[in-house]
């Protein structure tokens, strides 16, 4: 386990979060895209060692749409940067931890990542990552 590697904040609308984590707070964004596979639009906003991740549902339905629909906008997901993420994953399984998919997904950086259920860590879904070298 090496790093807070970012904070997730559901959002209605990017470009309204944008005005205030980028404009009035100050912080700089460096990408922003549609994550079709994950129906989401995502920036990101470094700060310090981590980064803020601003998500926005792209339809009706998706994980993040419930969310908001459920919960209103707010702290989504912490994601915590690992070396190795099959044994991270392994040895979380392996102490009855509930995770979102059976294999690391693949991000178009080839991150790979992996999602734990927010009943399996007391509240708060947490994202794993293993950045690619
Ligand atoms: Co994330």
């Amino acid at each position: 386990m090496s790093a807070i590697h970012h904070i997730a904040i559901a959002v209605h609308n990017l470009d309204a979060a944008l005005a205030f984590y980028r404009d009035a707070l100050g912080l700089g964004m460096t990408e922003r895209r549609e994550v079709p596979e994950e129906g989401v639009e995502i920036a990101f906003l470094p700060a310090g060692e981590g980064e803020i991740e601003l998500l926005q549902p792209l339809s009706e339905g998706g994980g993040v749409a419930r969310f908001l629909e459920k919960r209103g906008e707010g702290l989504h997901h912490i994601c915590l940067q690992v070396d190795d993420i099959e044994a991270a994953m392994e040895r979380l399984r392996s102490a009855g931890a509930r995770l979102l998919s059976e294999e690391p997904r693949v991000g178009t950086s080839g991150t790979r990542y992996v999602f734990v259920h927010p009943k399996s860590a007391h509240g708060v879904l947490l994202e794993l990552y293993e950045v690619a070298e």
